[in-house]
């Protein structure tokens, strides 16, 4: 396994590009299984979710290939209607398949996703959901088997708590249910939003696009998909936050400041000068960072995937930082591994109350999960001598060349193969 070590403390300054949202790219992958045809997806970053998300089409019949940053899924050939837990336990992105699959065969049987590192992460509302468009289904065997003889049937449902992988299932699944849908209560990220307009380009009819309550009209067929991918907020921000934690200087090119709003609060309100632009933002680091209060909350309030860096950053704040999770309860295996870095980080349930130090020191940690992972190299750039960071696959599935990225930006981080 890779690690990556870290020589710190660096400051950060330059520019950097931001790559394709590695969670608006897996929906529309799945959502190409609706056409038959050839879809082709813009911007999409070479990642590993992205390389994995491939083989589970390819296990059902669509060609992909991935030339430069351009996608193309053809699902000519398109069969089978099973996701295998060997895949499934390795991506939980995988149950994206089972509406696409469940509409336009009318069958699919795909492995429950286990646990993960912040908990037992259910899916009751994907299947719930399902439900509601008339699908029969049975928990078996580990596996979501689903089926509508019949076809899909327009229906009603409401998401509670509100949830970002479901809507993007069952919205998947009522473009080609026969009659109307009215989905309420769903998620309004960004990746929901250009998954519905790439949907709708392809000829399907949904109201509401943007906002909590989507209306779909079922059509019988969609042409493929033609889109292209929006920037990855979440690579944005956590280079935001690199910038911030290593009293840096950096300017993000080709982002979209508009999906941006709730962390750049957060991280003017720790004193860092921020300046957006069309499709830039530059963000000055103080010397010292002011602490901070975040709560993270589903879209446009602060995202649950920036909590880590924006806590790597915390450790480093004059005075006590408040980080609330509200999303996923358990999300806070960064913290033992920041603690070895010398941060003062104390977790209370969901709640974790960051007492700024005046320096990290670097040590070796292992990441255990994508945003965690992030949040170690960030501390690691900012800690005084070497940090190793274990188990980086973690970040290589949601972070593309982000060495090199960091490496143009002034840090010394090198990758040693494992
Ligand atoms: C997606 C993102 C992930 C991000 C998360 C929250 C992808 C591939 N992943 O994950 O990076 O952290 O949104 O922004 O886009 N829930 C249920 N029942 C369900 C489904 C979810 O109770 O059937 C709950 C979850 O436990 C959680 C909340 O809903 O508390 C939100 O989760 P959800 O939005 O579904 O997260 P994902 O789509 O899995």
């Amino acid at each position: 396994m890779d690690r990556l070590v870290i020589e710190g403390p660096t400051r950060l300054s330059g520019s950097v590009r931001i790559s394709g949202a590695k969670n608006a790219v897996l929906p529309l992958m799945a959502a190409s299984l609706l056409a038959r045809g050839e879809s082709i997806i813009e911007n999409v970053p070479d990642l590993r979710d992205v390389r994995f998300f491939m083989e589970v089409l390819q296990i059902l019949g669509a060609r992909c290939r991935l030339e430069d940053d351009v996608l193309r899924v053809d699902t000519r050939d398109r069969q089978g209607w099973e996701a295998p837990y060997d895949l499934v336990r390795k991506m939980r992105a995988s149950i994206y398949v089972l509406g696409p699959l469940l509409a336009a065969q009318g069958e699919a049987r795909v492995s429950l996703p286990g646990g993960c590192a912040w908990g037992p992460r259910p899916v009751n509302l994907h299947v719930e959901g399902l439900r509601h468009l008339g699908a029969e289904i049975r928990l078996e065997e580990g596996y979501i088997h689903a089926r509508v003889p019949g076809g899909l049937i327009g229906g009603s449902f409401r998401f509670e708590p509100t949830s970002v992988g479901a809507t993007a299932n069952v919205l998947m699944a009522a473009v080609r249910a026969r009659g109307v849908s009215e989905l309420a209560n769903c998620a309004c990220e960004p990746e929901i939003t250009v998954l519905a307009e790439a949907l709708q380009e392809a000829g399907a009819r949904i109201a509401g696009i943007g906002t909590s309550h989507l209306r779909v009209e079922g059509v019988a067929e969609l042409a493929p998909l033609h889109h292209r991918v929006i920037p990855d907020r979440i690579e944005a921000g956590t280079f935001l936050a690199a910038a911030a934690v290593t009293g840096g200087e950096v300017q993000l090119e080709a982002c979209e400041p508009a999906h941006l709003d709730a962390v750049l609060a957060v991280l003017r309100s720790m004193g860092c000068e921020i300046e957006a632009g069309p499709g830039t933002v530059g963000l000055a680091a103080p010397e010292v960072l002011d602490p901070v209060e975040v709560v993270t909350r589903p879209f446009p309030g602060f995202p649950t995937d920036m909590q880590a860096q924006v806590m790597a950053a915390a450790t480093l704040a004059q005075g006590t930082s408040f980080l609330t999770e509200t999303i996923y309860l358990d999300r806070f295996t960064h913290v033992a591994e920041l603690r070895r870095l010398g941060a003062d980080v104390r977790v209370d349930g969901a709640r974790a109350t960051v007492f700024g130090v005046s320096r990290l020191q670097g040590a070796p940690v292992m990441a255990t999960d994508l945003r965690a992972s992030a949040a170690l190299i960030l501390a690691g750039m900012a800690a005084e001598g070497l940090t190793t960071v274990n188990r980086v696959y973690h970040i290589d599935r949601g972070y593309e060349r982000i060495e090199r990225k960091l490496a143009a930006l002034g840090a010394r981080i090198r990758r040693v193969p494992g």
